[in-house]
């Protein structure tokens, strides 16, 4: 029984607080469903029941939180976790993944922000998934104003340990996700997050055209 082995494609959505990845990410399978693809939509850090479990370790730390190592290992042990038993598995059996952020956070909250810099991010993926990559990465961008009018609005609510950070943490995320985007164009797509969904939705699906219609081919 020999039939040529079928691949799914695996997309991330990156790009900072509130930028409208959840939202994409639903609304991306929506539209490769109903061209007949299968599609799995899972998020980071989660995804699996283990990385779940580290995703509230991360999000709501015991005693006075992590440092910033052990929150990096944190981050590429739930993904490891995802990776081998969600990801790979789905992928190979001819399943679309699109995954509410990825590796590439890491290099831009830990990395980035957290100053630990890219060569450790990626020593911990390489360790802990082999360093896959999506591929693609659809990096959703707003403005700086809209990112201070949506850090401000959240103020006083119940911010997760990471999403609570300074302003001067998040703009350095932001930073770091452009730089890592421009610095792998084949990899990344920029996509401008402003406007109504279904205006993101249309920008997503023009950028991701040639992936899509080179599998139909
Ligand atoms: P989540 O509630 O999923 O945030 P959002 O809705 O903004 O995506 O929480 C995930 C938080 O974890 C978010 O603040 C980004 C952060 N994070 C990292 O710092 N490193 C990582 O590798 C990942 C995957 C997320």
């Amino acid at each position: 029984m020999t039939s040529t082995p079928k691949y799914g494609r695996f997309i991330a959505f990156e790009g900072g607080e509130g930028t409208g990845k959840s939202t994409q990410s639903r609304m991306l399978a929506d539209a490769l469903r109903k061209g007949g693809k299968v599609v799995k939509v899972t998020r980071e850090p989660g995804g699996t029941p283990g990385a779940e479990a580290i995703r509230e370790l991360l999000l709501h730390p015991p005693g006075e939180g992590w440092n910033a190592r052990a929150e990096a290992l944190l981050f590429a042990a739930s993904r490891s976790d995802h990776v081998g038993t969600l990801i790979r598995p789905a992928l190979a059996e001819g399943t679309w993944v699109i995954s509410d952020r990825f590796v590439d956070s890491s290099r831009a909250y830990q990395g980035g922000a957290g100053g630990l810099g890219d060569e450790a991010i990626q020593a911990l993926h390489q360790f802990g998934s082999d360093g896959m990559r999506p591929d693609c990465t659809i990096l959703l961008e707003v403005d700086e104003a809209r990112l201070s009018e949506r850090l401000a609005e959240r103020d006083g609510d119940t911010s997760d340990a990471i999403g609570g950070r300074s302003i001067d943490y998040h703009r350095e995320v932001a930073r770091s996700f452009r730089k890592l985007a421009e610095a792998d164009p084949h990899g990344f797509r920029i996509v401008d997050g402003t406007g109504t969904p279904q205006e993101v939705h249309a920008r997503i699906l023009d950028e991701l055209r040639p992936l899509i219609e080179g599998e139909a081919a």
